[in-house]
């Protein structure tokens, strides 16, 4: 890769600042905020085990929430900070703030090797206005910068960008984890010239939050398989009835524009042909059932795939070479709907395991591997959500532009 990593350092005795993306799902459980998930926090280990063995003295630095520049308890880091003591073996310090005395007090008695977490870097609104004297503050006791947060990589943050430019602008080194140079290889280099058959899977509610994504995946898969919500504003464009399902009228134009395209460049692309349908009586989902017209009725909306739309995409996924798989085929947190979006995962998983390279596109698809137990069974599941699809537009993410050139 065409930036600086971890790799190319030498961090006997320096400082490293190292932004991550420990923006774990938490709930309140006894008077204490407990960590739902801590995939993020695991997934950091490889670059902190590189820092440590290098001889950096670490300083983490991460936001949590969207405090807004208040002190928001239920968002504090220090819970993370106990994690990530856990999961190391190690002692990690915590710093009640990320900048002024506190912090610099913190990182002055780190020794090399040592761990050091900096509180909630949105206490301050200054981060994500990326304030140029906070970016200054954030920089004013370290001597490098490392960023292994791909999952914020899209924000032009005072933790993300502001603090490399002032790094690099006093001659210091910026520096990718082994966490962003993995995603940067997954979600960029992998899928610039995939392996054939290429099959794409994408889910999700809306057409609008992937219409780019589509666009730029038409010029290169074999097959696009489309599930979820999403699927019902193709189902418009082709002259079907939706019932009463979520869809985007106003971006119909958009996905005939999109299956044009599929059929002008020989693009397998395949919607729903059976459903499962509900209604919502009294905020609750009632009445599920399969529906194997092309049709929806009136008053019921699709929630999920039906059997044959998930024997049909199994099998598509079956021969591929490379999978990108983005979104849920239905409202898969009701057990009820979670058939087709399993069906999915257990086929991504099968052509893994014979040879295929998955890449799982972050957010619910993760989740979803998750929750069948599958995750080990993929080549890669991105850590990002709004990061992962920015960049699987083809825009550059303003926090891996920051990074210094090899
Ligand atoms: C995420 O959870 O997608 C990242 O941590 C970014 O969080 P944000 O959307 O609040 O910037």
């Amino acid at each position: 890769m065409a930036k600086l990593t971890v790799n190319d350092l030498a961090l006997q005795g320096k400082r490293v600042f190292t932004r991550v993306d420990y923006n774990v799902p938490m709930e309140e459980s006894n008077g204490a905020m407990v960590i739902n998930d801590d995939t993020r926090i695991r997934a950091t280990l490889p670059t902190l085990a590189a820092l440590r063995a290098q001889g950096a003295r670490i300083v983490l630095a991460a936001h949590l929430g969207r405090p807004k520049g208040e002190r928001v308890a239920s968002m504090s880091l220090r819970p993370v900070a106990d994690k990530l003591a856990e999961l190391t073996g190690q002692p990690v310090a915590f710093s009640d703030d990320c900048v002024g005395e506190a912090a610099e007090a913190a990182i002055n008695n780190l020794q090399d090797g040592e761990m050091l977490l900096l509180e909630n870097v949105r206490y301050h609104s200054c981060e994500e206005a990326n304030d140029s004297a906070f970016a200054e503050q954030l920089a004013a006791n370290v001597d490098v910068f490392v960023n292994d947060a791909f999952g914020a990589a899209h924000r032009a943050h005072a933790s993300t960008v502001g603090i490399a430019e002032v790094i690099t602008a006093r001659g210091g080194q910026c520096a990718a984890g082994l966490l962003m140079e993995r995603e940067l290889q997954f979600l960029g280099e992998e899928l610039k010239t995939p392996d054939k058959p290429f099959v794409v899977i994408l889910g999700g509610a809306k057409v609008s939050d992937k219409i780019k994504i589509i666009d730029r995946l038409l010029e290169k898969a074999d097959t696009i398989l489309i599930g979820g919500a999403m699927a019902y504003t193709f189902k418009l464009a082709l002259g079907k009835s939706v019932g009463d399902s979520l869809v985007e009228p106003d971006k119909v134009d958009i996905a005939q524009a999109a299956l044009d395209k599929a059929a002008e460049r020989g693009v397998e692309f395949l919607l729903p042909s059976d459903n499962l349908i509900s209604q919502m009586i009294n905020g609750k989902w009632a009445n599920p059932e399969l529906n194997r017209a092309e049709d929806i009725p009136d008053g019921r909306e699709g929630v999920d795939i039906g059997p044959a739309t998930a024997a049909r995409y199994a099998e598509a996924i079956t021969g591929a070479k490379t999978i990108l798989w983005n979104g849920p085929m239905g409202i898969f947190e009701d057990d009820r709907f979670a058939k087709g979006t399993m069906a999915v995962a257990v086929a991504v998983a099968a052509a893994t395991g014979a040879g295929a390279v998955s890449i799982i596109g972050g957010g619910d698809s993760v989740k979803a591997l998750n929750q069948n137990g599958l995750a080990g069974q993929v080549t890669f599941m991105s850590t990002g959500g709004g990061a992962s699809l920015e960049f699987l537009e083809g825009n550059e993410l303003p926090g891996v532009a920051a990074l210094t050139e090899k």
